[in-house]
């Protein structure tokens, strides 16, 4: 492979990606390593962050405001999805990594290198997104993979950055893995390894505790305009103040923690906690409004639809024609999906008690009522139901192998 010489680095701060800078140089011979720091709202001061870079040997240190593009371009396209893997996971992390690497792939245009480098570990998913994601952005650049390689335990690690003058404070040498951003937190390794140990409350930052929880409940209004929130209890928010909104509300009530074992892109199970209050709130209430305005077999092909999306992000294929055909079809779906939800939050739920929309509701009162200004042709039922029976009586009378003492 002939060797890159300037490489631009996906750097969190954190210890991986911080022993990534003198191990690119000492042990790939890269002359430059340019730090790339995202602000995807994780609520971490970032200069400090960009700082730590430069004294781990950085040439140059950049920080890039993604947080506006985060939640626009990839936050509110899951909502419009109910995108949740495996039925659970809102992909928090997931919807990260084609943004980041988006966002590598233009830095190391700007500054002429001809790699870029990211921390991730050879088992987890990250390395999938950012791979696959780059390579499909920029399939000439190359990407280094240090971490992937180096074969260090997190202990090794550390001391192969103390080496290099890289100190890690005892307050961050926590047992966990943790990815954080606007969306939420995902959290795994240490004592939650083992699947019947419950995750301590130290797990958690953004959800109370049920026990913390308030006694009393908290309803809300979200309201959705062509599929995406856009206000709560009436008051207008651009996205990332609304997610931010959601998560407090939701986080304060103890809701939005998950717990799971996840079927990772690399084949094996793992155990994974996640707190995504806001988003799953959203999500929870996204569906309701669907459910209002969407007719019977739309929603029907949408879930399958929504189930296959959630599969291509969370493995990587964010930027993908299948991908993009499914969101053509999710897009056209949405227009009418406006009006209003009501949730009633309490020691850990979020529970829709309402639901309406003036303009595009296909609920029609007088149909469904089973009062007397019922609208409903009952006595059509009778033809529908002789048609709708027949194939079924046409195969029974044929082969006669029903057994109804069995
Ligand atoms: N398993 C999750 C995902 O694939 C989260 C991974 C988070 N990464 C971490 N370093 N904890 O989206």
């Amino acid at each position: 492979m002939g060797l890159a010489k300037r490489v631009v680095l996906a750097y969190s701060g954190g210890v991986d990606t911080s022993v990534c800078i003198p191990y690119l140089k000492k042990e790939y011979g890269i002359n430059e390593v340019v730090a790339f720091a995202a602000d995807l709202g994780q609520g971490d001061e970032l200069e400090p962050i960009r700082k730590k870079a430069l004294r781990a040997g950085a040439t140059q240190s950049l920080v890039g405001d993604l947080v506006q593009c985060f939640i626009k371009e990839f936050a509110y396209p899951a909502i419009r999805a109910n995108a949740l893997y495996e039925g659970r996971y809102p992909l928090s992390t997931a919807l990260a990594r084609p943004l980041i690497a988006r966002e590598l792939v233009s830095v190391a245009r700007k500054v002429g290198a001809d790699a870029v480098a990211h921390g991730c570990t050879g088992k987890g998913n990250d390395q999938v997104r950012f791979d696959v994601a780059i390579g499909a952005l920029a399939p000439d650049l190359k990407i280094l993979t240090p971490a992937r390689e180096w074969g260090m335990s997190r202990e090794e690690t550390i001391a192969y950055g103390e080496g290099c003058g890289i100190t890690t404070p005892v307050s961050k040498k926590s047992p966990y893995s943790i990815d954080l951003n606007l969306l939420g937190r995902s959290v795994e390794a240490g004592p939650l390894e083992d699947p019947m140990v419950a995750p301590l409350e130290e797990v958690f930052a953004m959800t109370s505790s049920i026990d913390d929880a308030p006694d009393q409940c908290q309803e809300i209004e979200i309201t959705f305009e062509e599929g995406n929130p856009v206000a709560i209890d009436g008051k207008e928010l651009d996205p990332v103040s609304l997610i931010r909104l959601a998560n407090t509300i939701a986080g304060k009530h103890g809701f939005g923690r998950i717990d799971i074992i996840e079927n990772r892109v690399v084949g094996i199970k793992s155990r994974e906690i996640y707190e995504t209050p806001g988003l799953l709130l959203l999500i929870r209430a996204h569906q309701e409004i669907e459910s209002l305005t969407l007719s019977a077999d739309v929603l029907r092909l949408k879930s399958q639809i929504e189930r296959q999306w959630s599969d291509l992000v969370y493995q990587g294929l964010w930027f993908s024609p299948l991908k993009d055909a499914l969101d053509g079809f999710i897009d056209r779906t949405q227009g009418y999906v406006n009006g209003l939800v009501r949730i009633r939050l309490h020691k850990g739920n979020a529970t829709v008690i309402g639901r309406s929309s003036n303009t595009s509701s296909l609920y029609m009162p007088d149909m469904a009522t089973y009062g007397c200004n019922d609208q409903f042709n009952h006595r059509a039922a009778e033809g529908f139901i002789y048609i709708w029976g027949l194939p079924t009586r046409l195969w029974a009378s044929a082969r006669k192998t029903f057994d109804i003492d069995n």
